[in-house]
């Protein structure tokens, strides 16, 4: 069922009828209750009258709490950056009440895409592990050197120093770009671990509901296996023929303390074995959990924006790779929003990293829409510039079909 916040009886009325099933609220008391009344709610408008202050805190709020509720906005008046501010906060459009069939779509829109995230189910890809012959003898850990490669699935694990700077936008885009794979390859198998473990954003970015997380592993830490990790994880299939199975990171933040280092070593572990490719998003801190999935990583993207600060910490955090010994040749430096006016050129970018640009993903509003509507760009708008960025990074980087040369948006000067 829809709720309405609005009123005017009359309009309030008027868009009951226009909804069909909906009730309608006069307060945001009257509107808490009956959202706490009914956990089934999935849409939400908030009609003229509705303070917009309230509309927005409730988004927010909800964003959190009830990532599969949809809030929209029914204004005429609302200026460019009002409007700005109310998607960021959450919203998923803002319609005209007047406009009958904007409003409709507006709602089946959300309606879809709240249903979409409750019908989320995982199902595996089953591990095949060849039976040994009746009588053999089981095989022996030390019979032979490890394999130089590693076997499994790479991890491709995103990082900064400094939050903000576009981490889970590349690793929800950059996981869906894995998972398309190519024309010759198909797709792959992709898994995406929310490592951001107090304030993980993937539920939101992807719309998923966060009914299981990596918190549900800390009970079973000791025993957990390739089924137990199944369990946990949420599958998104946003895209036709393309599905990513996530470990989403706790709802609670005050949770993301029980995940242990090892436990994060181990669901590594155990999602290479099923998977292709482990993406894995992270906060922006060297803690013991964090460390954990770099040293089980085998290519970092690394990334900053064309600001001092940021890049000052991302050669802070050059220099403590090569305090960890983590390969050079396994790092990909991205500068994101990188066509912005900031005043520096490529070479002061990298006059102050000391080490070459590998790819370039430029500015856009069109990202924060595309998080608002929970749906990554790679989906919506797969020509778009970002969406081209990152799955040429994906292409170059990582699924060995190297992309036409291109010139970045930074072009380099020759000679
Ligand atoms: N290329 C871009 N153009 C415009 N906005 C962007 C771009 N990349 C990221 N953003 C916006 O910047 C904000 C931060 O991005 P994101 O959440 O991906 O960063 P993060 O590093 O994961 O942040 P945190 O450290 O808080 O987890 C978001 O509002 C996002 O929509
Ligand atoms: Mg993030």
């Amino acid at each position: 069922m829809t709720i309405i916040y609005e009123r005017e009886p009359a309009l309030a009325q008027h868009l009951a009828t226009l909804l069909g099933e909906a009730v309608v609220v006069t307060s945001a008391d009257g509107l808490i209750a009956r959202v706490n009344a009914d956990r089934g709610e999935h849409l939400v408008l908030f009609g003229p009258s509705a303070p917009i202050e309230e509309a927005l805190g409730f988004t927010e709020q909800s964003r959190r709490r009830r990532p599969g509720m949809g809030v929209l906005l029914l204004r005429t008046d609302l200026s460019g950056p009002a409007r700005a501010e109310a998607i960021e906060a959450g919203v998923r459009d803002v319609v005209d009440p007047g406009d009958h069939s904007a409003v409709l779509r507006a709602a089946a829109r959300s309606q879809q895409l709240s249903q979409r995230q409750n019908n989320d189910t995982v199902v595996l890809p089953r591990v095949v592990v060849p039976e040994p012959p009746a009588g053999a003898d089981p095989p022996r850990e030390e019979a032979g050197p490890p394999p130089e490669e590693p076997v499994g699935g790479q991890v491709i694990t995103v990082f900064s120093a400094k939050g903000g700077s576009g981490k889970s936008t590349l690793a929800t885009n950059l996981a869906v770009a894995l998972a398309q794979g190519t024309k010759a390859g198909g797709p792959r198998r992709v898994c995406l671990m929310d490592l951001d473990l107090a304030f993980g954003d993937v539920a939101i970015l992807l719309q998923l509901s966060p009914d299981r997380t990596i918190a549900d592993a800390v009970p079973v830490a000791d025993r957990i296996d390739e089924t137990g990790l199944r369990t946990l994880l949420t599958r998104w299939a946003g895209a036709k023929d393309t599905q990513v199975d996530v470990l989403l990171a706790p709802v609670q933040p005050a949770q993301a303390e029980d995940v242990t280092r090892d436990l994060v070593t181990e669901l590594i572990h155990l999602a290479r074995a099923a998977y292709d490719y482990v993406v894995v998003d992270t906060a922006s801190a060297f803690s013991e959990q964090m460390l954990a999935a770099l040293d089980a990583t085998h290519q970092y993207v690394l990334v900053g924006t064309p600001e001092l600060p940021s890049l000052k910490n991302l050669r802070v955090v050059l220099d403590m790779f090569e305090l960890l010994d983590y390969r050079r040749e396994a790092r990909t430096i991205v500068l994101n929003r990188a066509d912005s006016k900031v005043g520096l050129t490529l070479a002061d970018v990298e006059r102050v990293l000391r080490v070459p640009v590998g790819a370039f993903v430029p500015s856009s509003r069109d990202v924060p829409l595309s998080a608002n509507r929970g749906v990554p760009l790679a989906v919506s708008h797969p020509q778009h510039p970002v969406s081209a960025a990152i799955r040429e990074l994906a292409a170059d980087r990582f699924l060995g079909t190297a992309a036409p040369a291109r010139r970045g948006l930074f072009a380099r000067k020759k000679g």
